[in-house]
């Protein structure tokens, strides 16, 4: 098949891309990370070159708010659009920008999909249901609490309403770890960051009552597998994530187990408690037994951990 991936050299993108270009014909469309950063300090792309080592299709530089992206996504007929890219940024507050490049930038691929008859899967996110209470359930509850969530619930809108229109699915992925997430910095999972403090003998730092925030953590190679089979399924919203709660003090007694630490954790302020999710668990039902998560946290963090070695030799100590 011919299939685009937009946002290829970002954390989700790559993985996809890479585990997809032995079957199929692959154009990865990115705008790759330049200078520019939000008033939070973190850059606003986040693509990285290092995440395309081995990658053998055809990669285009392009801003998908500009036409030249959709000119070439046309001029390659694909048949699968993958949509990864976005302003990814749980934190940033340029409204503007963030509608312009997760929503209105949306409605393109879309029209574009239906022109070409394309199969149009695109990332939302789990941050849509703000602090709904557990289970979160697609259509229940969903009260964003930043404008990335916001964009994202827009676009699950938007799919809603074109979806007699086109083969649509929106992935509600909930908090995704795994290789490839290095280059977000600090919007990279929480798992490689207490992997890479641990590794440099610091004490992990968590926030206050860290046993008592619970998340639902998916592994990168279960998103990956969602995103395929995602493929099989008809238009809709579904979650992608475990259904298991874990809390951000499981991570750091598993990673220590893991690497063979005993350091004390130090407990520090929530900054973001007014607008944080405290506990997240997916209702997967509407996957009828399609998409089975295969890794707990202990099996992804296991899968996971010499890649944590490997980033903390060769790119934060190389
Ligand atoms: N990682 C997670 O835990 C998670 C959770 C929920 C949803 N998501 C969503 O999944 C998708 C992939 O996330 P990720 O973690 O790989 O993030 P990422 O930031 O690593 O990847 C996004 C990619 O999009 C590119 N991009 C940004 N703005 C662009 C623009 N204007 N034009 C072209 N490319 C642009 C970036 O360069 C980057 O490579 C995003 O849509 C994100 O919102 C991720």
């Amino acid at each position: 098949m011919k299939i685009v991936i937009t946002g290829g050299a970002g954390f989700i993108g790559s993985q996809l891309a890479l585990a997809l270009q032995d079957k199929h014909e692959i154009l990865v469309i990115d705008k790759m990370r330049n200078e520019e950063k939000f008033s939070n300090g973190n850059l606003k792309s986040l693509g990285h070159f290092k995440n395309l080592l081995g990658f053998k299709g055809e990669l285009f530089v392009g801003d998908i708010n500009e036409p030249c992206v959709f000119e070439k996504i046309e001029d390659f007929k694909a048949e699968v659009i993958f949509h990864q890219a976005a302003i990814s940024d749980t934190t940033a507050d340029d409204e503007n920008l963030i509608l312009r490049t997760n929503l209105n930038s949306f409605k393109n691929f879309i029209d574009l999909s239906i022109k070409l008859k394309a199969k149009l899967i695109y990332a939302s996110s789990a941050s849509v249901y703000g602090d709904a209470a557990s289970p979160q359930i697609v259509g229940k509850d969903e009260t964003p609490k930043n404008p990335y969530a916001f964009s994202k619930l827009m676009m699950d809108h938007l799919a809603f309403k074109y979806s007699q229109k086109l083969d649509i699915v929106g992935l509600r992925y909930f908090n995704v770890y795994g290789k490839g997430e290095f280059f977000k910095g600090k919007t990279a999972s929480m798992i490689l960051q207490f992997g890479l403090q641990i590794l440099s003998g610091q004490n992990p730092r968590l926030f206050e009552g860290s046993e008592k925030i619970f998340r639902d953590f998916v592994y990168i190679k279960d998103v990956i597998n969602a995103n395929l089979k995602a493929l099989e399924v008809k238009s809709g919203v579904y979650n992608v994530a475990t259904s298991i709660p874990r809390s951000f003090q499981d991570i750091v007694d598993i990673l220590q187990t893991g690497l063979g630490t005993t350091l004390s954790c130090e407990y520090i302020k929530n900054p973001y408690a007014k607008a944080y999710q405290f506990h997240t668990q997916a209702d997967l039902s509407s996957w009828v037994g399609l998409y089975e998560p295969q890794f707990s946290l202990e099996e992804g963090i296991k899968d996971y951990i010499s890649e944590i070695k490997r980033i903390h030799e060769k790119e934060v100590n190389a």
